[in-house]
């Protein structure tokens, strides 16, 4: 069986979810703006993968530095070898305090499953941390050979724990776009097209009619009706499809805006959200999305919502994607 299935039968048990709930509610206390700082909202790109980098990169480095002196005859090529790992088990620590708080806030705004396979990467983070410290402790006390194995054991929890933080990345997609891959999922021709391949004319669609099949065109990219609204009223968000693509329809101030309804974070049905400050904020975590743009105005959410130029016309609302924006 793959050494990593067992994660996946941690997220299937709620036997620590009291614990979860206990560990979760002081981080929901923290003021929005530290939230969005810590997610990583001004960069664009969840923050925790990138601090996280340093602890594990110098814990590491000082684990090898450590091996080395085990190699040495006691004397200045060895002492200067464990100093050496012990000024980057101390840089490491100091490093940590941030890539835990990032770390933590995302996780507090994960769903159950997710949060338990995330519990596990903080308790060998929090080993990682003690063994290091208790390295540092050994070193400063003369204790060399314990200090050594101390910094090899935290090197090696902080890397089983760095596994498990990937392996909620990659197979539970924790931190992951969510949002829809929209050009592929929109209607043949309701996407801008690359530059010069765009029909100038109805007249360049193919139809011996001389009319585009597809709507009509304006600027070389048709316009589809979305599908499905049953209730429209200002303020309100309704769902829809533009083909087969669910869309969230909000209108404010008499204008029309489209989003994709799956929600970037985590695929939370922006449709079921209610409108703060010009955004759509998600039903499930919260995240805000302009409805301009489908920026982020506040996470977990770090990457944008999809946003369709949408208009209303005889009563149907219309889309379309004119800009290709890189998911
Ligand atoms: S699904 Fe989490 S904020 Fe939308």
């Amino acid at each position: 069986m793959p050494v990593f299935s067992a994660l996946d039968r941690v997220a299937a048990t709620p036997s620590l979810d009291s614990v979860i709930a206990w560990a979760e509610r002081p981080l929901a206390g923290l003021p929005r703006a530290v939230r969005d700082g810590l997610h990583g909202v001004w960069l664009g790109h969840p923050l925790h993968p990138a601090l996280a980098q340093a602890p594990i990169g110098l814990w590491t480095s000082a684990a090898v530095l450590d091996l080395l002196a085990a190699t040495r005859p006691p004397g200045d090529s060895r002492d200067q070898a464990e100093d050496a790992a012990g000024v980057l088990i101390a840089l490491g620590l100091a490093a940590a305090p941030l890539a835990a708080a990032s770390g933590a806030t995302d996780w507090s705004r994960l769903d159950r499953p997710r949060q338990r396979v995330g519990l596990v990467h903080a308790a060998l983070n929090t080993a990682g941390i003690a063994l290091s410290v208790a390295s540092l402790v050994s070193r400063r006390r003369g204790r060399s050979g314990l200090a050594r194995a101390l910094s090899l054991a935290g090197a090696g929890a902080s890397g089983l724990a760095a596994g498990v933080g990937g392996h909620l990345s990659y197979r539970h997609a924790a931190g992951a776009n969510h949002a829809p891959d929209v050009p592929a999922e929109l209607p043949a021709g309701a996407v801008d097209l690359p530059a010069g391949t765009a029909p100038s004319s109805p007249a360049s669609s193919g139809d011996p009619s001389g009319e585009d099949p597809r709507g009509e065109l304006d600027g070389g990219v048709p316009w589809t009706a979305v599908s499905g609204v049953t209730e429209l009223q200002e303020l309100r968000p309704a769902r829809g499809l533009l083909g087969d693509l669910p869309v969230a329809v909000v209108v404010r101030e008499g204008r029309v805006h489209v989003l994709a309804d799956s929600c970037s974070h985590l695929g939370g049905p922006l449709s079921e959200g209610h409108l703060e400050d010009g955004c759509l904020v998600c039903p499930w975590h919260g995240s805000a999305f302009r409805l301009e743009d489908g920026s982020v105005r506040h996470g977990p959410a770090t990457a944008a919502q999809p946003a369709l130029e949408a208009r209303m016309r005889n009563g149907i609302v219309e889309a379309r994607l004119l800009t290709l924006t890189p998911r």
